[in-house]
């Protein structure tokens, strides 16, 4: 096979880290290649070298036998590569069809844009690419996280590139989506494109990949060819030792009713749900995207405004019109979307685990909250967040370690109550066996835990009690062992729910 692309001894350093140390990565021509490693080991920079986003230090790169140098990204989508990054800007008010054409619409004889032309054009092309039924008149405002990454790689794929480079793709898509992702990929291989894929979920590398480079700290570990190789080789070049138990379940004392839900409602979003989480317990909360999880979550923690309903926290009715209320009442919410609402990007390290929490809930002197820094610090080592210092700004921090500054800011805090919302989104193995193992020691301490994830093994391997979601209800209550992976998905897709 020959090398489509060949990046030779990359280097790349940024004030205080060296990002990519030397870094060798050849990719042949029609294979789909998994780029691998810990948070913050260098696959993001990587990528933006290749998209003339970021300069390398010195290094070569050769595409199609031709040597690249001062690329931009523009000339490097004109080569026939596409990029799906891992944060995506989008313009908000602008339509998905202007989205897809942007700087290329389609124009009348008299050099008007042709809206029809370029609304039918953007319809077929994100029919045809992943069969998404997306109106390419609706503002990109309006569509749901997925719905904006299909948008995406609908753009790139009009591009016809030659080489597409996914960086985490499937971190906010449902288990459907993830399928259709899939099946576009292979029809791309099957056409002769070749795929570069960053993933932190291993399963998805051994379903698509062919062959796989571990980076470590900056250095390439190794490639290898993925069907020669097991889970447990990977993850160990990945983390430079074995690892331990993945699912860490803590033996804890379930106790009284902590938190108590009635008939919380929320226009369709929300239909009259009711749960009690008590302590030391970790309720597993399960569903498709779209399912309700997140809203039913955001109305307990305040952060929308509920039409209906009751909220106990200890016995005690609480009146919770903000996340601040709810942060008083002892209920911690971690976002789903952590980079939009979970973090301060301009902010240090230092001061979003700390100072931000402490001035935002605790000014007016009610209770105080004890955000310690010493135990934030605490919570930095054992999720490993890789930063040079604690007074480095989020935004320079990998896209997992910003992740993690978010746990370890509501990880700290003296909840009753901690609500994850899919809280190992983007997280490498080793960080996530010790999220749920902190997890874990909430409970044990008397905390309630509520744990929202699409990821079966997770809710299975860590809850105590899981609640199914469909439509905004809950269509099942399931105990640790009646929860099989074919009853969830049984009532996550609706099985034996009344329609209204
Ligand atoms: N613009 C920047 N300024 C300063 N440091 C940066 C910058 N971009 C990346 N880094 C640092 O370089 C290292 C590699 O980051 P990179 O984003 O490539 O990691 P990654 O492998 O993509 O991790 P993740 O799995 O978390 O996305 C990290 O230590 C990060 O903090
Ligand atoms: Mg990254």
């Amino acid at each position: 096979m020959p090398c489509l692309l060949e990046m030779t001894d990359i280097r790349k350093e940024f004030p205080g880290v060296v990002a990519l140390d030397g870094v060798d990565f050849q990719v042949e021509a029609g294979e789909v290649h998994a780029l691998l490693g810990e948070n913050g080991a260098g696959k993001s920079t990587l990528i933006k070298i290749l998209a003339g986003l970021y300069t390398p230090d010195s290094g070569e790169i050769i595409f199609h036998g031709e040597r690249l140098t001062g690329m931009t990204p523009q000339k490097v989508l004109a080569r026939g590569i596409g990029f799906i990054h891992q944060e995506r800007v989008h313009i908000p008010y602008f339509t998905v069809g202007q989205m897809l054409f942007l700087g290329h619409e389609p124009r009348k004889s008299n050099g008007l844009i042709d809206w029809q032309r370029l609304y039918e054009e953007a319809d077929a092309a994100l029919a045809s690419t992943l069969g998404a039924h997306i109106d390419s008149r609706l503002p990109m405002q309006h569509l749901s996280v997925s719905e904006m990454q299909l948008v995406d790689i609908t753009k790139i794929l009009m591009t016809e590139p030659s080489l597409i480079v996914f960086d985490e793709p499937t971190a906010s898509l449902s288990e459907e989506e993830v399928e259709r992702l899939f099946a576009v990929i292979r029809n791309l291989k099957e056409r002769g494109v070749t795929v570069i894929y960053v993933s932190h979920r291993l399963d998805e590398i051994f379903k698509i990949c062919d062959r796989a480079t571990v980076l470590k700290d900056g250095k390439r570990v190794g490639t290898v060819d993925v069907k020669k190789s097991s889970p447990d080789q990977i993850v160990t070049m990945m983390v430079g030792r074995k690892l331990e138990e993945q699912f860490p379940k803590v033996e804890t004392k379930i106790g009284k009713p902590v938190l108590e839900v009635t008939n919380l409602t929320r226009g369709n979003a929300v239909r009259d749900v009711s749960f009690t989480v008590r302590e030391g317990e970790i309720l597993g909360v399960y569903g498709l995207v779209g399912a309700g999880r997140t809203e039913t979550m955001r109305l307990v923690f305040g952060a929308d405004p509920k039409d209906a309903g009751t909220i106990r926290v200890d016995g005690r009715e609480v009146d919770i019109k903000s996340p601040g209320d709810a942060v008083r009442a002892g209920v911690a919410l971690v976002p789903e979307d952590r980079r939009g609402q979970g973090v301060l990007v301009d902010m240090s390290v230092r001061e979003n685990t700390t100072l931000a929490s402490l001035k935002s809930f605790s000014s007016r002197g009610f209770l105080k909250l004890g955000f310690e820094g010493s135990a934030v610090a605490g919570f930095i080592k054992r999720l490993a967040i890789r930063t040079p210092s604690s007074s480095q700004l989020v935004r320079y921090l990998s896209g997992g370690n910003q992740q993690k500054v978010v746990l370890a800011k509501w990880m700290a805090s003296k909840a009753r109550v901690f609500i994850f919302d899919q809280p190992t989104i983007g997280v490498d193995v080793g960080a996530k066996a010790e999220i749920y193992r902190l997890m874990g020691d909430l409970a044990a301490e008397g905390a309630a835990v509520v744990l929202v994830s699409s990821e079966i093994p997770e809710i299975r391997g860590l809850s105590d009690r899981v609640l199914v979601m469909y439509k905004g209800r809950i269509s099942a209550e399931l105990s640790r062992d009646e929860a099989t992976a074919e009853k969830l998905l049984f009532y996550a897709m609706g099985g034996g729910a009344v329609d209204a």
